[in-house]
């Protein structure tokens, strides 16, 4: 596996603790732009300091995240086995885009197909987020897209310190049970999904399962689908349901806005309008039925049929994410 190593432990934390708290510190006292240049030769013509005037909710999740990322051990902020460096593929779930200087860390089922559409019309790959293909918009090969770990650490740390970095998050047990929804039994066709871990979690946690679902993998049940996540290593996890902790590294990356999907429309309109992007492209409301479902309620009912000790560990697991967004299972016990 090719790694890319940045920095060592002593100089990692050293410059993200520094990235975190300065960035933090000098919003404060109204100099961060001025230090920065940041945006001046925008195509939209940024007015300057305009993407400071972000409401009281992002400075309120913003101080609720660092608060929340200072009680924990710097250690477990990097992989388990690699001593003291971060490779690059913490990175690679950043998108750059270098004309309009913004970074986006995308989270699968959280909306991450309309915002790449968004991006793609930014730059011109597209008229309007709506001609773009779904299979289009992931598929890596087409080369839409830069990714972050594919600079050099010096470019990295470069993009990290200067652009505008956002992401959007949601319940974490509204994404899971999306994921499931999505991967095993909404109807089209995933059969490739179905095979790489629908056999496996039938073999593995079913009782009796029958030949042929053991061969296609079909009819996963939703506690199957728990029990499988509940025994899954965070690391190896797919990145549909992995923690945002891990795609997105909160606690290492000082994000400018979070988005929550359980307000995306008002709020990608204001990230939107933040980027001063917003007489170019809309978001797209009417492409989102899929990521509407499941809604809160429905994800409820899945949990309800979950005891309350499998809801209890699936908590822990998923426990910073719930913790870094102020997220709770108050609802869900
Ligand atoms: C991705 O794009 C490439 C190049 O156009 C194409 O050959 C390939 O089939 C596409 N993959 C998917 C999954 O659509
Ligand atoms: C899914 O694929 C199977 C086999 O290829 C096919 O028989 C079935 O009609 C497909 N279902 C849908 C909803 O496309
Ligand atoms: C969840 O995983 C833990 C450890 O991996 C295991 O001890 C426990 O029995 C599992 N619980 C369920 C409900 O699968
Ligand atoms: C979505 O809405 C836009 C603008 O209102 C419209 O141009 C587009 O055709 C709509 N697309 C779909 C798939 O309904």
């Amino acid at each position: 596996m090719v790694r890319l190593f940045l920095f060592r432990l002593g100089s990692l934390l050293g410059l993200f603790g520094l990235l975190v708290w300065e960035a933090f510190r000098s919003q404060n006292e109204d100099n961060f732009a001025e230090n920065n240049n940041f945006r001046r030769h925008d195509v939209y013509s940024f007015r300057e300091n305009t993407w400071k005037t972000t409401d009281e909710t992002q400075e309120l999740r913003k101080k609720h995240l660092i608060d929340y990322c200072h009680k924990r051990d710097p250690k477990e902020l990097l992989p388990p086995h690699s001593s003291n460096e971060i490779p690059a593929y913490y990175f690679r779930n950043i998108i750059v885009d270098d004309y309009h200087k913004l970074l986006y860390c995308y989270i699968p089922k959280v909306a991450c197909s309309n915002w790449k559409r968004v991006l793609m019309v930014m730059n011109g790959d597209a008229a309007d987020p709506w001609s773009i293909k779904t299979a289009d918009v992931h598929n890596r090969s087409l080369g839409f897209f830069r990714y972050l770990n594919q600079y050099s650490a010096e470019e990295i740390v470069h993009r990290l310190s200067t652009y505008y970095k956002f992401l959007f998050v949601r319940h974490p047990f509204e994404r899971l049970v999306s994921a499931y929804r999505n991967k095993f039994i909404d109807s089209y066709n995933l059969t490739l999904f179905k095979e790489m871990y629908g056999r496996h979690i039938i073999r593995k946690y079913r009782h009796n399962p029958d030949i042929r679902s053991l061969k296609t993998g079909e009819g996963v049940s939703f506690a199957e689908f728990v029990e499988f996540i509940n025994n899954s290593e965070p690391e190896f996890m797919d990145w549909h349901w992995k923690l945002y902790d891990m795609l997105c590294h909160p606690c290492l990356i000082y994000y400018d806005f979070i988005g929550k999907f359980e307000n995306l429309y008002t709020e990608a309109d204001q990230l939107l309008n933040i980027l001063q992007a917003n007489d170019k492209v809309q978001f797209p409301h009417n492409k989102t039925s899929r990521y509407k479902l499941p809604t809160k309620g429905l994800a409820k009912e899945y949990f309800k049929s979950l005891p309350k000790q499998t809801k209890g560990k699936l908590y822990n697991k998923y426990r910073h994410d719930f913790e870094m967004f102020g997220y709770s299972m108050e609802e869900y016990s």
